[in-house]
């Protein structure tokens, strides 16, 4: 059974399409000229952020999905990242940018960037919509962040409490009532 709560809106859909626009303007100037470069969802969470994202980005891009869990349906971080579900290419020699909803411990994308640099890319690079640099335990920085946000429980957006919620088109805080 899930305490109740109510869900606050912290960032609106409008300010979200803005930034999404910003970071992808950034992403084309900074990958201008590759054909080569592949962007990585990491599901579930970001399959909102990156659907969004990719259509702003003006160069010849290949889409894949790396599914990673370390939360299931807890709210406290297992650090323990498991993959349930690998990339569909290969990428020696490619550039690579991991798309990500959220960084909070920072386990999920330390892992997961150590994970894509030992199959040989030209580069990784990464690109989060949130980051919470008050929970971090594992040193990391994406290359692009959206928002950094305070130590809210949030939601929408792709991202979810206990698998519900992924669907709002804003970022919301959960309340507990
Ligand atoms: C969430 C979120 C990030 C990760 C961030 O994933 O989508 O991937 O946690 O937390 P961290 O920085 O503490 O590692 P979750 O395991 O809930 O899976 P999901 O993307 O399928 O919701």
């Amino acid at each position: 059974m899930q305490r109740p709560y109510v869900i606050d809106q912290m960032i609106s859909a409008k300010a979200i399409a803005a930034r999404v626009e910003g970071l992808a303007r950034e992403i084309s100037t900074r990958f201008a000229g590759t054909d080569k470069l592949v962007v990585v969802g990491l599901l579930r969470g970001s399959f909102i952020f990156i659907a969004d994202l990719v259509r702003e980005i003006d160069l010849p891009i290949e889409v894949d999905f790396l599914e990673v869990s370390s939360y299931g349906d807890s709210t406290e971080s297992s650090r323990e990242v498991r993959v349930l579900k690998d990339l569909r290419g290969e990428i020696a020699g490619r550039d690579v940018l991991v798309v990500e909803d959220i960084v909070d411990t920072g386990f999920t994308l330390t892992h997961v960037l150590k994970l894509l640099a030992t199959r040989d890319p030209n580069c990784v690079e990464a690109c989060v919509l949130l980051d919470k640099p008050s929970r971090r335990e594992v040193p990391i920085r994406a290359t692009w962040t959206g928002f950094e946000i305070p130590d809210e429980f949030v939601v929408g957006y792709g991202i979810d409490y206990a698998q519900r919620n992924r669907n709002l088109p804003y970022i919301g805080k959960v309340r507990f009532t």
